[in-house]
């Protein structure tokens, strides 16, 4: 498949043919792995990574992904480059396109992304930023499609932060036809115009009640309370005891609905353990699962 954009920056760059198709893509590759392994579809290809914010999963996914497939990556953080002395970000994508196939970054400022997407002639693909997080999205897109068999008329209930992990959800909703609905408290409502955008294609609902979202869900879905970039305590305050995914919560969606968190999680926060290491939790496919949508994505973008 080829895909019509270059770089993968919040997931609304593709079209929903494209984007069903990666999952389709990943869920075959997975096979494929599983049954003795994957083509070296990218021999002698080279992926530099670079992240501003710490990491397990995206790193050692994207590193592993790239090995698996026959190529190589480059890890670097942002303080061992030049661009911690004041190298512009327009210098290092120009310089990084001359040595490499395709960068992935891991960044604060969205921004910062889009910059180093406009200068570099490589593909370029966020591994999270303050605003979105696609490759997540990707992951627990094709977890659902394992565990439920369709995405189409699925329906997602977002329970806490509306947050980077969550705005990309909502472009991945909007491109497969999936429902959300999404309880925040007032002020953490996920970002204005992807909702907007979004209700055009599919059912995005707003609320305040946990109960709300949770209700006829196949899907229910938390994150931290405090990403990377909003580490302020007394945020914890607007959350708890209210947007906790506990038992009760659990029990109020579909008799066979998911739990789905992108990980690190903080037990007994946004998730109590009885949860997400309970018998409707898929967070440990969730996880592994960004193996293999990286791999989808990486072979796609750098064979194009
Ligand atoms: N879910 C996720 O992106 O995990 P890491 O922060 O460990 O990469
Ligand atoms: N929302 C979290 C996701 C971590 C993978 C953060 O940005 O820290």
């Amino acid at each position: 498949m080829k895909l019509k954009t270059k770089d993968l920056l919040t997931l609304a760059e593709l079209t929903p043919r494209e984007f069903v198709g990666l999952i389709d893509d990943s869920i075959n590759l997975k096979k494929e792995f599983k049954q003795g392994g994957n083509k070296p579809v990218l021999k002698n290809k080279t992926l530099t990574m670079i992240f501003q914010k710490p990491s397990t999963r995206t790193r050692v996914s994207f590193e592993v992904g790239m090995y698996q497939l026959g190529g190589h990556a480059v890890n670097l953080s942002s303080n061992d480059m030049q661009l911690s002395r004041g190298e512009s970000v327009e210098d290092t994508a120009k310089t990084l396109s001359r040595y490499s196939n395709c960068i992935m970054a891991r960044v604060y400022d969205h921004k910062l992304l889009e910059t180093l997407a406009e200068h570099a002639s490589i593909p370029v693909i966020n591994g999270l930023s303050d605003s979105f997080h696609p490759c997540q999205i990707l992951a627990d897109f094709m977890t659902i499609k394992e565990k439920k068999k369709k995405l189409k008329g699925i329906k997602i209930a977002w329970i806490g932060d509306g947050n980077n992990v969550c705005n990309s959800m909502i472009y991945g909703a909007a491109l497969s036809g999936v429902n959300m609905s999404i309880a925040t408290p007032k002020g953490f409502e996920p970002n204005k115009d992807v909702v907007k955008e979004s209700k055009k294609s599919t059912n995005i609902e707003l609320t305040t009640d946990p109960f709300t979202a949770s209700k006829n869900a196949d899907v229910i879905v938390s994150d931290t309370f405090s990403s990377i970039h909003n580490l302020d305590k007394k945020r914890l305050e607007k959350f708890l005891p209210k947007y906790q995914v506990n038992d009760k919560l659990m029990k109020s969606a579909k008799k066979d609905a998911i739990f789905l968190h992108c990980l690190p999680a903080k037990r007994e926060q946004e998730v109590t353990s009885s949860v997400i290491d309970g018998p409707q939790s898929v967070v440990w496919d969730e996880a592994e699962n960004r193996l293999h949508t990286q791999k989808s994505l990486l072979a796609t973008l750098i064979r194009a």
